[in-house]
């Protein structure tokens, strides 16, 4: 049944004990991974269409069919906004979920490359959006989880309210370690509110999980 999303299932108990370990390789290390061809030149478009902006910019990361970054540009008028995805079998279905708002763009390109680019222009979030990132799940896969890659860094050298939410709890305990150890602050709850803003939550909400939800203030 399509509203049978499938809970989380795995074999990891609690916080994992590499966390800390992993997390703080990361926080003391950049990435010096070469750019792909095809971020760089997403990167490039998207510096064109803001065009200099110096008002909120807001990025909704791993936004998927972009549901969530239309729902956040009728929310926020004032603001540019850019959902990036890296599946153009995700990005390219946005027509169905579109806003007719000039605010915003999706752009297929991989996050990695991304975040370090607007670092690297010095580029400063107002607001960071990262609605149910994968999660992998089993243990093994820790490194695989943003708050245990290298991208971590470069989310908080851009700054910004973070927002994240997950439907596995121990995703948003984890993360909150990860700031705690980067010495950002910041708040873990239960999320509920209607409607729903992206596929997946509405999924999650349908086949009766809970959201979780993790609020930072990157400045
Ligand atoms: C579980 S889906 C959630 C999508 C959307 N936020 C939602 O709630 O409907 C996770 C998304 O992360 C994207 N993703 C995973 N790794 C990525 C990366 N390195 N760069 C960009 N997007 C990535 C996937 O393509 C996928 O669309």
């Amino acid at each position: 049944m399509q509203n049978q999303a499938r809970s989380i299932s795995t074999n990891q108990i609690g916080i994992h004990p590499n966390l800390e370990k992993v997390v703080t390789r990361h926080l003391n290390s950049t990435s010096q991974k070469p750019f792909s061809e095809h971020t760089q030149s997403a990167f490039s478009q998207s510096m064109e269409w803001l065009d200099n902006w110096q008002g909120q910019f807001i990025l909704d990361s791993c936004c998927g069919v972009g549901e969530s970054t239309a729902n956040i540009a009728r929310n926020h008028p004032d603001a540019k906004i850019i959902g990036i995805d890296k599946s153009a079998v995700r990005t390219d279905k946005h027509q169905s979920y579109a806003e007719n708002l000039d605010n915003y763009i999706i752009v297929r390109a991989d996050l990695n490359d991304f975040l370090r680019l607007l670092v690297l222009e010095k580029i400063k979030l107002d607001k960071h959006y990262l609605l149910y990132p994968n999660p992998y799940p089993k243990s093994a896969h820790l490194q695989r989880r943003w708050y245990a890659t290298s991208a971590l860094t470069d989310i908080l050298k851009l700054g910004g309210k973070l927002e994240v939410r997950s439907n596995w709890q121990l995703y948003i305990q984890e993360f909150s370690e990860a700031l705690k150890l980067a010495n950002i602050k910041n708040q873990v709850n239960e999320y509920t509110s209607e409607p729903a803003i992206t596929p997946f939550e509405r999924k999650y909400w349908l086949s009766g999980q809970k959201s979780w939800q993790l609020l930072a203030d990157l400045d």
